[in-house]
C-alpha cells in the first residue's frame, strides 16, 4: 500500500516525482505529497547548507497535488514523494506524507506499519518532540532527527547524552534499529543537499541509476523511464543516492554489491493503449495472458514446471493441499480446489490467508501450501507462508510480480505472465492465476498417476483454446452485457449464483461488482438459495447466474426457476447454442462451449465486463475504487 518515489540529479525533481506518483497511484490515493530541497534566500540566519525543505501535501489524488505544484516556481533537483492509503490516521493534510522532524530539516516518506509506534511516540514526546500528525510514520522522522542531531542526557532514565552522527545514512540506519515493523523508507535532509537515504524491511523498494540522476520507488513502474536495470533492495539493506551515484550498505554500514534485475516489459504495456480505462484494457489482454502463461509449459509432450522447487518424488508424497490467498486470488483457489480434487484426488482446502495464519491448521511435511497473490506482497499471505514453512509444509507461490516476497519466500513459483496490472480490481491476473493453478492440478494428477500423459496433453490443448474463447466473448457479447448492465444498474443489491465451478465463478463476479460499482452483491451456491437468501427476492431483484453446460446444469436451471417464480430479474451466463435458457432468463450472455474444468477462465470474463459497465453507469471510477489499494501490505 502507498507509493514512494524519490529523485536526485540534474533535472527538475517535481516533474519526475509527479510522473512517478501518478504511476504509483494504484497503490493508494487518499492523499499525496512531496518534499523538495530548495535553495533558501541568502538572508542572515539562513542555514549553512543554503537549503530548506519545501513540503507540499494535498488530500485526494495526485492530480490535486500536481495542480498545486504547477504554481511552485522554486527550482529543485532533489526530492521525495508519496501517495497514501490511510492506515494510522484518517486522510488529511496533516497525516499526508512527507513527514518532517521538529526542526523541519529532515523529511521522510514511508510505506509499511510501525508496530511499536505508540511506545516510540510516547518516548519521543517525553523527550520534547512535538508531533504534527496521527501517523505511525512520523516517529521515523523524529528518530532520525535524534540520531542525526544527538540528544541530551535523559534524567528520567539515567541515559547519558548521545552525540549526533550528522550523517543522514547513519541516522536512518540507527533509527531502523529502534523500529519494530515493516518499512520502505526514503529520507532527505536539508543539511545534506542532494542525498536520499533509503531503507527496507518487508516493504518493497527498487532503485535505479539513470543518465541524469538516481531514482528510488516502491515499484519499478515509477522509474522505468529512466532505466531498465534496477536493484530490488533486500530486507536489511540500505542505499544512499546522490546525483553522481548510489552506494549500498548492510545493517552494519558495510558496502555491498546488490544484484541487478533487468526489466524487459515496456511502459506502453502499463499505459492505457487507447482504452478508456485500465480495467477494460486489462480485460482485453486476457487472451494474451492465457497464451503467455502456457508458453514453454509443454516440452516434448511433457508438462514442464521446472521452477517448482520439488522433485517428482516429493510431489508424489503430497497428500494434502492448502491454497491460501485473499480476495480475487482466493477465488482462483476455489477453482483450483475443484480441479485438484477432481483430477489428482488429493484433498484440497482453500483458506483466506488472514484466517489461516491465526489458526492451527493440520500441516505435515507432505502438505503442499499454494500461496496465490497477484502483487506477491499481501501481508496476510506472506505471514501464512512463513507460518506454513515453520510447520514443515512445502510452499509453492503463484504470483504476477517477479522477485516479489511471495516468490522469494516460497520453495517454487509460477509467474502468471499477466504483466503489470494497474486497475485496482484484478482481472487479467485472476485469469493468469487460474491457468497456472490448472497447470499445477494437471501436474499433480500426472505425478499421482490419475491422468495419463495422453490425457494431460489433450487437456493442455483445450486449456490453450480458452484464449480464443475469451476473444470470442470480447468480440461478440458487448451488446448483451450492456443490456444486462442497464437492467441492474439501479438495484440496491444483487445475487450471483451457480453450482460447482459456477459457484466459484459467482463469488468472483459478486466481488467485482461490489468493489467497483458499490452495488451490494453476494454470491451463493444456487442450491443454497432456498435455505435463506431466496427471501431477498422480490419483483425485479437481479439474480446473476452462471449456468453453462455442465453436469449440474439442470439443477442450476431448477434453482433459477425458483427465483423466477418470485419475480427475480434473471441474467444468465450460458453456453452458446443454449436457447432453452431464454425461457427463464431476462438477459443471456453467451460463452463458447467449454469443458466445465476450464469454464472459470471464460465465464468470469462477462462478469468482469458486466461489473465495469454497471460501475460506469453509476458514475464510479473503475480503476481506482474508493477505500481500496492494489497491494495490501497491512493486516
Ligand atoms: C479484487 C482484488 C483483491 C486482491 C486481494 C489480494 O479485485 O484485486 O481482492 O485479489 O487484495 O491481492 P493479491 O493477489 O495481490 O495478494
Amino acid at each position: 500500500m502507498c507509493g514512494i518515489v524519490g529523485y536526485t540529479g540534474q533535472d527538475e525533481a517535481k516533474d519526475i516525482l509527479i510522473t512517478g506518483l501518478k504511476r504509483l497511484e494504484y497503490r493508494g490515493y487518499d492523499s499525496a505529497g512531496v518534499a523538495l530541497e530548495c535553495a533558501s534566500p541568502a538572508t542572515p540566519g539562513a542555514p549553512a547548507s543554503g537549503v530548506t525543505l519545501s513540503v507540499i501535501r494535498r488530500v485526494g489524488k495526485v492530480a490535486g497535488l500536481e495542480s498545486e505544484l504547477s504554481a511552485f516556481g522554486t527550482p529543485s533537483t532533489c526530492g521525495i514523494g508519496h501517495t497514501r492509503w490511510a492506515t494510522h490516521g484518517r486522510p488529511s493534510v496533516a497525516n499526508a506524507h512527507p513527514h518532517t522532524s521538529c526542526n523541519g530539516r529532515i523529511a521522510i516518506v514511508h510505506n509499511g506499519i510501525i508496530e511499536n509506534f505508540t511506545e516510540l511516540r510516547a518516548e519521543l514526546e517525553r523527550r520534547g518532540h512535538t508531533f504534527a500528525s496521527e501517523t505511525d510514520t512520523e516517529v521515523f522522522a523524529h528518530l532520525i532527527e535524534e540520531a542525526y542531531e544527538g540528544r541530551p542526557a535523559d534524567s528520567a532514565t539515567g541515559e547519558p547524552a548521545r552525540p549526533g552522527s550528522h550523517d543522514l545514512m547513519t541516522a536512518v540506519r540507527e533509527a531502523c534499529t529502534q523500529v519494530v515493523g515493516a518499512y520502505g523508507l526514503a529520507a532527505v535532509c536539508a543539511d545534506e543537499p542532494g542525498v536520499i537515504a533509503v531503507a527496507r524491511k518487508d516493504s518493497p523498494i527498487v532503485i535505479g541509476r539513470g543518465e541524469r540522476g538516481s531514482y528510488v520507488a516502491s515499484d519499478v513502474i515509477a522509474l522505468i523511464d529512466a532505466t531498465r536495470d534496477v536493484v530490488v533492495l533486500e530486507d536489511g539493506q540500505f542505499a544512499r543516492l546522490t546525483p553522481e551515484g548510489i552506494t549500498y550498505t548492510d545493517a552494519d554500514g558495510a558496502e555491498i554489491e546488490p544484484a541487478v534485475t533487468h526489466i524487459d516489459w515496456d511502459i506502453d504495456m502499463a499505459e492505457k493503449g487507447g482504452y478508456p480505462d485500465f480495467m477494460l484494457k486489462e480485460i482485453h489482454e486476457q487472451p494474451r495472458v492465457v497464451r503467455d502463461t502456457l508458453v514453454g509449459r509443454m516440452v516434448g509432450g511433457e508438462l514442464d514446471i521446472d521452477e517448482l522447487g520439488l522433485t517428482m518424488e516429493e510431489l508424489n508424497l503430497i497428500d494434502r493441499v492448502y491454497v491460501i490467498a485473499c480476495g480475487t486470488s482466493y477465488h482462483a483457489g476455489l477453482i483450483a480446489k475443484n480441479l485438484i480434487e477432481a483430477w489428482a484426488r488429493i484433498p484440497c482446502e482453500v483458506e483466506a490467508a488472514s484466517e489461516f495464519r491465526y489458526r492451527n491448521p493440520i500441516i505435515t511435511p507432505s502438505t503442499l501450501v499454494v500461496a496465490v497473490s497477484q502483487s506477491g506482497e499481501t501481508a496476510d499471505t506472506l505471514a501464512a507462508i512463513r507460518d506454513a514453512r515453520i510447520k514443515g509444509a512445502k510452499v509453492f507461490g503463484i504470483t504476477n510480480v517477479v522477485g516479489s516476497p511471495v516468490a522469494r519466500e516460497s520453495d517454487g513459483v509460477i509467474y502468471t505472465k499477466a504483466n503489470k496490472e494497474i486497475a485496482v480490481a484484478s482481472t487479467k491476473s485472476f485469469i493468469g492465476q487460474v491457468v497456472s493453478l490448472t497447470l499445477l492440478a494437471l501436474l499433480l494428477a500426472q505425478v499421482k498417476g490419475k491422468l495419463t500423459t495422453g490425457q494431460v496433453r489433450m487437456l493442455f490443448r483445450e486449456l490453450g483454446n480458452t484464449a480464443e474463447q475469451i476473444q470470442w466473448i470480447l468480440d461478440t457479447q458487448g451488446e448483451a452485457i450492456h443490456e444486462a448492465a442497464l437492467a441492474c444498474k439501479d438495484a440496491h443489491s444483487a445475487l450471483f449464483v451457480g453450482r460447482g465451478m459456477g459457484a466459484a465463478i459467482a463469488h468472483e463476479g459478486a466481488l467485482k461488482l461490489k468493489e467497483i460499482s458499490y452495488l451490494h452483491a453476494e454470491a451463493y451456491a444456487a442450491g443454497e438459495m432456498k435455505h435463506g437468501p431466496i427471501a431477498l427476492i422480490d419483483q425485479g431483484f437481479p439474480v446473476i447466474a452462471v449456468a453453462t453446460k455442465s453436469p449440474v446444469y439442470d439443477k442450476t436451471v431448477s434453482n433459477l426457476k425458483e427465483c423466477e417464480a418470485r419475480g427475480a430479474q434473471i441474467i444468465v451466463v450460458a453456453t452458446e447454442g443454449d436457447e432453452e435458457i431464454r425461457a427463464i432468463a431476462d438477459h443471456v450472455i453467451y460463452i463458447p462451449p467449454v469443458r466445465d474444468a476450464f469454464s472459470a477462465i471464460t465465464a468470469t470474463v462477462p462478469l468482469q465486463l458486466l461489473a465495469r459497465e454497471v460501475a460506469i453507469m453509476r458514475g464510479c471510477d473503475v480503476d481506482q475504487p474508493r477505500n481500496l489499494a492494489k497491494s495490501v501490505t497491512v493486516e
